[in-house]
């Protein structure tokens, strides 16, 4: 019911609706809605209430929790288990998976004390800031169709930032770039059995509102933020959501068809176009220029006039406004 209540209020912004309307529409009591109301002024929601009028929502409440995401979601039948605050979304996700969760279902939390990054970094967590979000997927495909998962949510948060005016590009295979600053990292973990893909846990750190104090001095050159970026303050619940829609599109197809009606998308979303690339895979390192991506999104470069493919690796971050 408090999801409804939310539901009705954000759908009435323009006007006041009153405790009545509301308890009637939910077969509720007037004091439930306005206990739902103080909690969700309390999670940074700014109501107005007034005598005889009722309640108008001014600006959304800023928590990432189930009731706050949902009515913004389109089709996507997520079920999200929130967080205020935990060691890693991913390290949960991954263990509510082991427990039997069903897809899809997304850790959220409000901030990480032990956010994990690739290559066994962390991944700054501060509270209320960013989008720290892990999501639990069961899809029927085969070990080496799993890490197209990744590309999914990369196009996602790349197609949601875009939509909010930003210039948003891919840098192959989990980070998304602002003028070759850092604003989204992915962290893609695969568990498989003798029969495929047992689930897919698919984390993401997106920097919403991070300020400038709040990005470490030896990230500062590399990273940036929504915030940062548009020079105001991002509703996190609605920009998660949309990431969500965005999410469930391209999973739709991916379950489908895989890559194959996605990848022009990529490979127009990437960073990398008119690049020569230093790219290190398996501890080796090699020069080369980017030419794009295959049907499975694996890298081609061109090193000294041979084609070469790459299905994993990392990429210098220096050198890509
Ligand atoms: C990277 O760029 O190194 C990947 C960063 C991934 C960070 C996200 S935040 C939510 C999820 N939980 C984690 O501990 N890590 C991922």
């Amino acid at each position: 019911m408090r999801e409804k209540t939310y539901a009705m209020l954000a759908q009435n912004m323009d006007r006041y609706i009153s405790g009545e309307t509301i308890s009637r529409a939910l077969g509720i009591t007037r004091a439930a809605v306005l206990k739902h109301i103080h909690l969700f002024q309390s999670d940074g929601a700014v109501i107005n209430s007034v005598n005889n009028r009722g309640h108008k929502l001014l600006s959304y409440a800023d928590r990432l929790k189930s009731e706050y995401i949902l009515p913004f979601i389109k089709d996507c039948p997520v079920n999200i288990i929130w967080y205020e605050n935990i060691g890693s979304t991913n390290k949960e996700a991954k263990t509510l998976a082991i427990a039997g969760l069903p897809e899809i279902a997304c850790v959220t939390a409000e901030e990480q004390i032990a956010g994990r990054g690739r290559m066994g970094r962390a991944w700054v967590s501060p509270k209320h800031k960013g989008i720290y979000a892990s999501l639990l997927l069961r899809p029927l495909v085969s070990a080496e169709g799993a890490p197209g998962i990744t590309v999914l949510i990369a196009l996602a948060v790349c197609r949601t930032l875009r939509s909010e005016g930003l210039a948003a590009k891919i840098k192959w295979p989990n980070d998304v770039l602002i003028k070759g600053k850092k604003i989204c990292g992915i962290l893609t973990e695969i568990s498989t059995n003798l029969d495929g893909v047992e689930y897919i846990i698919c984390g993401f750190g997106l920097n919403a509102n991070l300020e400038k104090k709040d990005i470490p001095n030896e990230l500062k050159d590399i990273a940036t933020s929504v915030y940062l970026e548009k020079g105001d303050f991002i509703c996190r619940t609605k920009l998660l959501a949309e990431v969500l829609n965005a999410f469930w599109e391209y999973y739709q197809s991916f379950l489908k068809s895989g890559l194959k009606e996605l990848i022009n998308v990529y490979n127009e979303f990437s960073a990398l176009h008119g690049k020569t690339i230093t790219l290190i895979s398996a501890g080796h390192e090699e020069t080369g220029h980017f030419i794009g991506f295959d049907e499975q999104a694996a890298l081609l470069m061109d090193v000294n006039g041979q084609i070469k493919k790459y299905i994993a690796g990392e990429i210098s971050l220096r050198g890509f406004e």
